[in-house]
């Protein structure tokens, strides 16, 4: 159980966030794949990567940390094997989705295991449009993990995603690197292209027509191991902006964070909302990065719909405390995909803000908040439910709070931001 913070005295300062998750994940895969020496800085060591990490290293790969770097020696696309045992997924599903993707196309057979949350998240999802390469993946009955994958050589496809997930479309895209003739992968809604803007730099060919749906793979290219450095994580920097828009004299500037469009979901909504943000652009040889500041400020409203989803998803219990705090009643609508999340994040979302006295209507896709202007506690102790997000939401709500709150269930936290509540202590006045 850990005491949560409060700040009456509001936050200030400045602070570098941890590298972004999903790009430490994708350097990760590539450099596994590719040939020679990738080094990769400022990795984000939080648990969902290090599965990643020791996964590659149960395939045979050689993995080194050098301080905050990480080297990875790369044995080429058909280098990977078998590993003695089942993969242990943990708590991550970018891991287990982009990895059925990878070993759909490998020459051996795989096991793939996963803790409690991340067995129950469905998996057909991959499996299904991976079939279409010709992949051969168990799953259980319900469609989860565990999963058995036939590695063998995959052809060629034309697919329509179906659901809007960059990971589902990662999977394919491995998948369509170890086919044996061209592929296009056509997404339903633009998402996040951390693993296409890789794979050009390690030298794959792979094309993005300009509607941002319609994916070309050209598989043959040998991938090169590269130096990656990976941006500060804006799902990370999403809880600090959040904390000093609505905790009362803040202002607090975000270092070096990652402004690629697919993931600036949050600041458009923050901008929507009236809050006082202001973005410095940083010369960047890799993604676009950013300085973000941002001070306490008076919120509206704001209404979100399917397509403005995807750059903003893992935001979406934030965009709800932003709502709580707002001068009128916010909607989430299009959002479906929260109820498979670390947790169901629409019934739990609603149950913590519940219990500082915020009225969520839970809809089957989305919520209705309805804003307020200072906590009603009517439960002091918050939880996690085990899932990270929920647990620094539930920390950066806490800091707004009149009355001592507790939250149950914080080691989740580690799972993406480590060092979170060292940072909180460094911006409290
Ligand atoms: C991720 C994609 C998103 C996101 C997840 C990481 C990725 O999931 O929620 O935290 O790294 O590709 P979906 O692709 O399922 O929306």
């Amino acid at each position: 159980m850990k005491e949560l913070a409060m700040a009456p005295n509001g936050l200030s300062g400045r602070l570098t966030v941890p590298g972004d998750k999903s790009i430490s994940h994708r350097a990760v895969m590539l450099g596994a794949l590719a040939k020679g020496e990738t080094r990769i800085r400022h990795f984000l060591p939080g648990q969902d990567c290090l599965t990643t990490v020791k996964a590659f290293q149960d395939l045979g790969v050689r993995i080194d940390r050098e301080g905050e770097s990480l080297l990875v020696y790369g044995q080429g696309l058909r280098g990977l094997k078998a590993a003695d045992k089942a993969l242990d997924m943990g708590n991550s599903g970018t891991t287990t989705r982009l990895l059925l993707g990878i070993l759909a196309g490998s020459s051996f057979a795989s096991q793939l295991i996963g803790d409690a949350s991340l067995s129950k998240r469905p998996m057909k999802w991959v499996s299904q449009p991976l079939a279409k390469f010709g992949a051969e993946i168990a799953l259980s009955p319900a469609g989860t993990l565990p999963a058995t994958v036939k590695g063998h050589k995959l052809r060629g496809a034309e697919i329509q995603l179906e659901v809007a997930s960059a990971q589902v479309k990662s999977a394919a895209i491995f998948a369509a690197l170890a086919a044996d003739s061209p592929s296009t992968i056509i997404e339903k809604l633009p998402t996040r292209n951390h693993t296409e803007i890789m794979l050009r730099q390690f030298g794959a060919d792979i094309t993005t027509e300009a509607d941002n749906l319609t994916i070309h793979v050209q598989p043959g290219q040998e991938l090169l191991g590269q130096e990656v450095e990976v941006p500060g994580d804006m799902s990370s920097a999403a809880f600090w902006l959040t904390a000093g828009a609505i905790v009362p004299n803040s202002k607090v500037t975000l270092s070096r964070v990652n402004l690629n469009p697919t993931r600036t979901g949050i600041v458009k909504v923050l901008e929507q909302m009236g809050a006082k943000i202001s973005i410095e652009q940083v010369p960047s040889k890799g993604e676009e990065l950013g300085n973000l500041t941002i001070e306490t400020s008076q919120l509206a409203p704001v209404k979100l719909t399917a397509a403005d989803i995807p750059a903003v998803i893992d935001e979406l219990p934030l965009v709800a405390l932003l709502a709580a705090c707002a001068d009128g009643s916010s909607e989430i609508r299009g959002a479906e995909e929260l109820r498979v999340k670390e947790t169901d994040r629409i019934k739990t979302v609603s149950q913590e803000l519940g219990k500082l006295g915020v009225e969520i209507t839970e809809l089957p896709d989305g919520m209705i908040i309805k804003g307020r202007k200072n906590w009603q506690v009517k439960d002091d102790t918050l939880d996690s439910h085990g899932d990270h997000r929920l647990g620094m939401m539930a920390a950066i709500a806490a800091l707004k709070s009149d009355k001592p709150l507790r939250l149950a269930n914080e080691d989740s936290i580690s799972v993406s931001y480590p060092g979170f509540f060292s940072d909180l202590e460094k911006l409290v006045r």
